[in-house]
């Protein structure tokens, strides 16, 4: 009987996540109970908000007990079934935990995953799954924009902002992204077809607002959020009458301990007639199968193009969590578990 490589959370994170607030142990093989499935896990993600699970009670979803696993999507095969509609050599997308296998019951992130598919499995957690909804829901059901608005992105050169870029354009809007660093925003422009790219790093709110004005002469129509902080409020001075705010997340505040620095230009929501709207991408799931066979068509004819930064192994999950938070990662992040093609 195999062990069950688990990454448990070993003490709540103060401030920046660290290495030691986790640990690898090996658990037993989980028994499914009725209506669950074992899977075997091949990739799990890494997302930001993980973060917002780690700690005691300010969270989006059950917080993770001390000494349990985290819990997070992964792509695997089904090894023994107790629901009705998976079979044993299914292979599935849906909220596990980050080990090598977990029992778990169908939810609304659960489906099956198509074995023809011409890409690989590892995109089932980024541009064809979780991410790739949450830019498509986010987007296109929230913002709404119209052909020739103007967007603007923060987190741009991430999985979820670069997929909403390359939407926003592939739908004829003019588009802009917040990026750190002169190499993500050379990225933006060359490799995911933004018309300006703007460095956030060592910037004020005053500067930044002056260099959100400059690329959208005409105001932003959309700002899709990603960041929070002084991002939001240089861009809510920005934004036109009537523009749309989908709050997908404020990574910036994630790690936070000190007050975030105050916001000035709250009242734009009220004098513009802003509609700011937060939103988790799994209650839109009825959706989801019509976004997921829309992402894969611009995918396969090159409209949508998308980065994945693997990790290997376990063990290399902590230390890979923390580049999420530094932006030393490059692209959807995921850790192998194990391998497709050798099972
Ligand atoms: N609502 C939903 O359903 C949903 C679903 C998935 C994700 N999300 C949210 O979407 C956002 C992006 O997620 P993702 O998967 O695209 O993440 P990602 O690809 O891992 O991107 C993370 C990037 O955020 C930037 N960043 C990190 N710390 C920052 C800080 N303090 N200030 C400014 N930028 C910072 C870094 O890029 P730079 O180098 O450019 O700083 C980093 O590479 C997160 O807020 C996440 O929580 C929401």
């Amino acid at each position: 009987m195999p062990n069950n490589r688990t990454l448990i959370l070993r003490s709540r994170p103060e401030g920046m996540v660290k290495v030691e607030d986790f640990e690898v142990v090996d658990r037993p093989m989980p028994t499914p109970k009725d209506g669950e499935i074992l899977v075997q896990n091949y990739y799990a993600s890494l997302d930001p908000g993980l973060r917002k699970m780690l700690g005691a009670t300010d969270g989006y979803w059950i917080p993770t007990p001390l000494g349990e696993p985290m819990a997070t999507n992964t792509v695997g095969k089904v090894l023994e079934s107790r629901h009705p509609d998976y079979k044993p050599g299914d292979l599935v997308t849906g909220t596990a935990y980050l080990q090598e296998y977990t029992a778990y019951a169908p939810g609304p992130m659960t489906w099956k995953v198509d074995p023809a598919s011409r890409l690989s499995l590892s995109n089932s957690l980024g541009i064809l799954g979780a991410t790739g909804l949450t830019a498509y829901v986010g987007l296109l059901e929230v913002g709404r924009p119209l052909k020739g608005e103007s967007v603007l992105v923060s987190g741009a050169a991430g999985a979820v902002g670069s997929a909403v870029g390359q939407m926003a354009k592939i739908k004829g809007c003019r588009v802009v992204g917040l990026a750190g660093g002169p190499e993500k925003c050379r990225r933006l422009i060359e490799e995911f077809g933004f018309d300006g790219a703007i460095d956030y790093k060592g910037k004020t709110r005053e500067q930044l607002t002056a260099e959100i004005r400059a690329l959208c002469p005409q105001g932003v129509d959309v700002y899709f959020e990603n960041v929070g902080g002084i991002q939001l409020d240089a861009a809510l001075a920005c934004m036109n009458w009537g523009g749309r705010i989908p709050v997908c997340g404020l990574i910036s505040e994630y790690n936070q301990t000190i007050d975030a620095e105050p916001m000035v230009n709250l009242f734009s929501i009220v004098g513009k007639v802003l509609r700011v709207e937060g939103f988790l991408s799994f209650t839109f799931k009825d959706i989801f199968p019509c976004a997921l066979r829309e992402i894969e068509e611009w995918i396969l004819s090159g409209k949508l193009v998308y980065r994945e930064h693997i990790a290997d192994g376990i063990e290399a999950a902590p230390a890979t969590f923390i580049t999420l938070f530094t932006g030393q990662n490059d692209g959807k992040t995921v850790v192998k578990l194990a391998d497709p093609t050798q099972i």
